[in-house]
């Protein structure tokens, strides 16, 4: 009998011990795993196949894979694929189950041609005029026509277009020029619409800093927008480093940034084709509160969405938004724009780089107050323009204890693990190595 229990002990022992491995090995690799597991590897499957957006981009995935025809281009060179899946699934069963709005919008997803109202007279925004050579940053910054204060805080403060010398304390930083560029398209009610017309011809004769479609300022259609800009920035755009897309109620730290870039500017020039920075969301299922800003229905969408940066602020190469364009022609539009980023980062096997200092998710009041919080910052939500301008003052004032502060260096590549996300994780790497056996 004692050899029995011996010999069971040993088994017990052998067990832990295999166990304590794997959960080792599982922490070693737990960056790994989870990254792979947070990417859905395609967006159709027999599950999702029931979603309309799946179904629809099924249809295009399937006709572009190497797989399948060997030979096929990676990017389409027009839209006709997606015209052609739309045509196909007009009058699907999954259609009626949508919701007025999303209804709206797949009626609207094969149109992509929108007419312009105002754009800066052929140039890339307003710059210096003095400007020889190329622009490092364009700060194209995402506001509706009744935000003015906005615009004005953001030309006064951070959008200032021109020559930026680098955040004082960040060493030999060189300086470069920098532009600015608001997107807006119109207001819905005719009648608003009406009076700020006149308006916004004036602010724009004046500036040279806006880019107008005729297409209503309506969240459905933020992606749209997104695609006209960077339809727009390729022709109008030649010499231009990076973009920042970010929308008007932020704070961006616009020195700390310019060295930032330069530094990736040093860096070798294939890392640059994929270099798209900003506050990555790595998890997220569609929201499914009705009511909710960014609802969307199962009928609609199914499974997680890939990587990607949150809206309000993010940086990347032009090299990169040719890319995007490009394969934006194999992508449906999607009713959420940083998700639809996110989309066609996926389709090009790319991930965006999260860097902490792009809308610090533990920002609160009292971390503001501190005396150097600002200089350690890159982009903020702001409560107001006058908000926005004190945040501006504050980052420029280096004396005292400041006079060193800077923006953390960007180093990590891929998607970043919270440590309060650490839990959520560990369930993850699990539920994804079961999946992987
Ligand atoms: C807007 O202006 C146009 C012409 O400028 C006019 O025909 C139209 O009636 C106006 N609409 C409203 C609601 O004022
Ligand atoms: C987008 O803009 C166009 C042009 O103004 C408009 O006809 C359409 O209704 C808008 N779409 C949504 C979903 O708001
Ligand atoms: C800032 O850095 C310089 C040079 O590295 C140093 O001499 C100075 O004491 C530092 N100032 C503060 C406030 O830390």
């Amino acid at each position: 009998l004692s050899k029995i229990i011996i010999l069971l002990l040993i088994i017990i022992l052998i067990i832990l011990i295999l166990l304590l491995l794997i959960i080792i090995i599982i922490n070693k690799n737990m960056h790994l795993i989870y990254s792979r597991g947070s990417t859905p590897k395609v967006f159709w499957n027999k599950k999702k196949e029931r979603a309309l957006w799946n179904k629809l981009q099924k249809k295009v995935d399937l006709q572009l894979n190497p797989i399948l025809h060997p030979g096929a281009p990676q990017t389409a060179p027009d839209t006709s694929l997606l015209s052609q899946s739309l045509s196909e699934l007009k009058d699907s069963a999954g259609h009626s189950l949508l919701t007025e709005q999303l209804q709206y919008h797949v009626s609207l997803m094969s149109r992509r041609q929108y007419p312009v109202l105002l754009q800066p007279r052929g140039q890339c925004g307003a710059g210096d005029a003095q400007e020889r050579g190329h622009t490092l940053l364009l700060l194209a910054i995402k506001t509706s026509a009744l935000n003015y204060r906005y615009r004005q805080a953001i030309r006064q403060s951070w959008g200032q277009a021109g020559w930026v010398s680098p955040q004082r304390s960040m060493g030999e930083g060189r300086g470069a020029y920098v532009r600015r560029l608001f997107l807006l398209g119109t207001v819905h009610s005719p009648d608003l619409r009406n009076r700020t017309s006149d308006l916004l011809h004036l602010e724009s004769r004046h500036y040279g800093d806006m880019l107008q479609w005729d297409m209503w300022d309506s969240p459905l259609n933020g992606t749209m927008q997104r695609l006209l800009f960077w339809s727009w920035f390729r022709d109008i755009c030649g010499h231009t480093d990076f973009v920042l897309e970010g929308d008007d109620q932020v704070f961006v730290n616009t020195p700390a940034l310019v060295s930032l870039l330069q530094e990736q500017l040093d860096k070798p020039c294939s890392h640059l084709q994929d270099f798209m920075m900003g506050n990555v969301v790595s998890r997220r299922q569609p929201e499914r509160i009705l009511h909710s800003q960014e609802f969307i229905p199962e009928s609609f969408y199914r499974g997680w969405y890939p990587p990607f940066t949150r809206g309000e602020g993010r940086v990347f190469s032009a090299l990169l938004l040719e890319r995007l364009f490009l394969v934006s022609n194999r992508v449906h539009l999607f009713p959420i724009e940083q998700v639809y980023v996110g989309i066609c980062m996926f389709h090009l096997n790319l991930s965006p780089t999260h860097h902490p200092a792009v809308l610090p998710s533990d920002w609160t009041k009292e971390q503001e107050e501190e005396p150097c919080a600002v200089h350690k910052v890159l982009l903020l939500r702001t409560h107001s323009h006058t908000h926005m301008l004190q945040l501006w003052e504050r980052s420029n004032t280096h004396t005292g204890p400041c006079a060193n502060s800077t923006v953390p260096p960007l180093t990590t590549r891929g998607i970043k693990v919270t440590t309060g996300a650490k839990k959520h994780v560990w369930l993850q790497s699990w539920h994804s190595l079961w999946k992987n056996l």
